[in-house]
C-alpha cells in the first residue's frame, strides 16, 4: 500500500519516468568519479506494478528537485537537527550511513557533516536527483565520501550496495526523509533495512506532517485560504501524514523515539519590503500546484452537485480567484507580499536494530 502523497510530494509524484521497465542485472563502478556503484539491477521487481506508477515528466521532476532544493535551503535546519539527533542516539562511531530516497540529498549533507568519518551511500530511483545530489556533495568537499545508487526500494535491496554500506556487519545509520510514504510495501523495506543495519544501527525516518505554510504572516484573509486550500488538498488526497510507529516495532526495531521538527523562515528585505526571491520562488512553485489541482478537482466534481456541494464549489471558484492574485504579477503577487513565510513541521522517529 502507497501512503499517498505528502508535502513535498505534491510537486513529486513523477520521480519513477524514464525507467526502462525491466533492466539486466548491471552494476558499475565509476571510481574516477567517485561515483560508486549503480545499479540497475535493483530495478527488477517481481510484485510491484508499474503500470501504478506516475510517470511524469522531466518538467514535472525538475519542479521536484527544485522544490526540494528550495526548501533545503531556506528551510533545511531541521535535517541538521535530526543529524544532531541521530548523533546523540548512535552506539559507537558512524561510519557507514545509507540515504534512501535521498533527493536532492538535503539528508546526506546533514549527515556528511554531522559525521566526518562516515561514508554516505545514497539511494534513489532518480539519476536527475542523484545528479544534483552529487554536484551538492562535491561543492561541499565531501564528494569522496559519497557513494550514489540508483535503484528501487520496492525491489530486493541488492547485497552489493547495501551490504558495501556497512563494511563490518552492515550499516551504522540509515535515513529516509519523505521518501518511506512512496513505497509499495513499507512493512517489507523496513524489514530490508532492518537487515541492512548492523545490531545496534539507527534508522531515522522522516515525514511531513502539513503541507508547508506560506501565507501565515500575510494577513487573516490570506492564513486562512492557506488553510481551506490545504483541507481540499486533504481531502483529494495529496497530503499523507503516515504514523511508523507500529510499522518500525512490526519490522523489528526499537521505538527510540518521536520528535516533531518545525522550521520557519521569511522576513521582507529591508530595502524594498518585499519577500526574498528564493522564498517567493519557492512559494510560487507550491502554490501554483495546489492551484492546478484545486482546478481539475473543480472541474471535475462541478456536475451534479447538491446544493451544499455547489456552494462549497463557489468558495472553491474564490479560493482559486484568491490564488491567481498572488501567482499573477505586480501588486498583490507573492513577489511584493511582505508577510510571506515558510513554516514546514516534520515528524522524526528513530529506531534501533536490537544488538
Ligand atoms: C519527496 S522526495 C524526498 C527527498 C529527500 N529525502 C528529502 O528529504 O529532501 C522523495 C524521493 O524519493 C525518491 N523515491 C520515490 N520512490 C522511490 C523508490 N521506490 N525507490 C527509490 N527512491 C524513491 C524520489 O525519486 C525522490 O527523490
Amino acid at each position: 500500500m502507497k501512503h499517498g502523497v505528502s508535502t513535498l510530494d505534491t510537486m513529486t509524484r513523477h520521480a519513477r519516468h524514464g525507467q526502462p521497465e525491466t533492466h539486466p542485472r548491471e552494476v558499475n563502478a565509476h571510481a574516477s568519479h567517485g561515483e560508486g556503484v549503480h545499479t540497475h539491477g535493483a530495478h527488477e521487481h517481481g510484485s510491484h506494478n508499474h503500470a501504478a506508477h506516475d510517470h511524469g515528466s522531466l518538467a514535472d521532476e525538475a519542479a521536484m528537485a527544485e522544490v526540494i532544493e528550495l526548501d533545503a535551503s531556506l528551510a533545511g535546519g531541521y535535517a541538521d537537527e535530526a543529524a544532531a539527533w541521530a548523533a546523540e542516539l548512535a552506539h559507537g562511531p558512524v561510519r557507514s550511513a545509507l540515504d534512501l530516497g535521498a533527493g536532492t540529498g538535503v539528508g546526506t549533507l546533514a549527515l556528511a557533516r554531522r559525521f566526518p568519518e562516515a561514508t554516505l551511500t545514497a539511494v534513489d530511483l532518480s539519476p536527475m536527483m542523484l545528479r544534483r545530489l552529487r554536484t551538492a556533495m562535491e561543492k561541499s568537499g565531501m564528494g569522496e565520501r559519497l557513494r550514489t545508487v540508483e535503484a528501487d526500494l520496492d525491489a530486493e535491496f541488492d547485497a552489493g550496495w547495501a551490504g558495501a554500506a556497512g563494511a563490518e556487519g552492515g550499516a551504522d545509520l540509515a535515513w529516509a526523509s519523505s521518501s518511506l510514504h512512496h513505497v509499495t510495501d513499507p512493512d517489507r523495506v523496513l524489514g530490508s533495512i532492518l537487515r541492512t543495519l548492523r545490531p545496534g544501527g539507527l534508522l531515522l525516518v522522516l515525514e511531513l506532517d502539513e503541507l508547508p505554510r506560506f501565507l501565515d504572516g500575510a494577513g487573516d484573509g490570506l492564513a486562512t485560504l492557506e488553510d481551506r486550500c490545504h483541507r481540499e488538498m486533504d481531502r483529494l488526497g495529496w497530503n499523507s501524514h503516515p504514523e511508523w510507529s507500529d510499522a518500525l516495532a512490526g519490522a523489528g526495531f526499537r521505538l527510540e523515539g518521536r520528535r516533531t521538527l518545525e522550521v520557519e523562515a521569511g522576513g521582507a528585505d529591508e530595502a524594498n519590503g518585499s519577500p526574498p526571491s528564493e522564498l517567493a520562488r519557492f512559494a510560487r512553485l507550491f502554490l501554483s500546484r495546489i492551484r492546478a489541482a484545486l482546478s481539475s478537482s473543480q472541474g471535475s466534481s462541478l456536475d451534479g452537485l447538491a446544493v451544499e456541494e455547489d456552494l462549497a464549489a463557489l468558495d472553491i471558484a474564490d479560493d482559486m480567484a484568491a490564488l491567481d492574485r498572488l501567482l499573477g504579477q505586480g501588486p498583490g503577487s507573492l513577489e511584493e507580499l511582505p508577510g510571506l513565510s515558510v513554516r514546514t513541521r516534520r515528524t522524526a522517529w528513530a529506531a534501533r536494530r536490537p544488538v
